[in-house]
């Protein structure tokens, strides 16, 4: 059986009881993932796992919105390239919901890079690259706070 690892920040201890704090993250299915009508599948995985996806849309981003998101990243080498790929078709914008929703997101997706991901995982068994890596989770907590005020207003949230 494979060990998860929680983030401690999630996990509340009252005495000798500890209770998973109910956790929002980002979740982008990237170009390399409609395009080839990957949505549904992605989706089951994170249903599976007993994730809510509690705001979804459909949508191309724009240039300026990609720079935006990803300008921690403007000083890399992939950043053009990363920008015209996240531009070059639809995506689908998540927030998803549940126990320690972060860490588990990332733990369902897999590594950044589909050769170095796990068997099961969404990037190993769709991912074609490590740009077209098919989706993107928010890596901290407080990470996902902000991804999601960027993409969505609070009424667009429906638990
Ligand atoms: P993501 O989780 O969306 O965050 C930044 C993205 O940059 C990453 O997934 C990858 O798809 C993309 N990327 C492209 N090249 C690299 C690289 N060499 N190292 C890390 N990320 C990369």
């Amino acid at each position: 059986m494979r060990r998860r690892r929680y983030n401690r920040a999630a996990i509340i201890r009252l005495g000798n009881l500890a209770i998973m704090a109910v956790e929002r993250t980002l979740s982008i299915i990237k170009p390399d993932a409609t395009r080839r009508n990957l949505t549904g599948k992605i989706n089951a995985r994170f249903e599976d796992r007993g994730i809510r996806i509690v705001a979804q849309k459909r949508v191309r981003l724009s240039r300026a919105q990609a720079e935006d998101f990803y300008a921690v990243h403007r000083e890399r080498p992939f950043f053009a390239d990363l920008v015209k790929f996240m531009i070059s078709g639809p995506v689908v914008i998540q927030v998803l919901e549940g126990d320690n929703a972060v860490a588990l997101n990332r733990e369902i997706m897999g590594a950044t890079n589909p050769a170095n991901a796990a068997p099961g995982t969404i990037r190993k068994d769709f991912a074609v690259s490590i740009e077209a890596n098919s989706v993107h989770g928010s890596d901290s907590a407080e990470t996902a706070r902000n991804e999601i005020a960027f993409f969505f207003a609070g009424s667009e949230i429906c638990p």
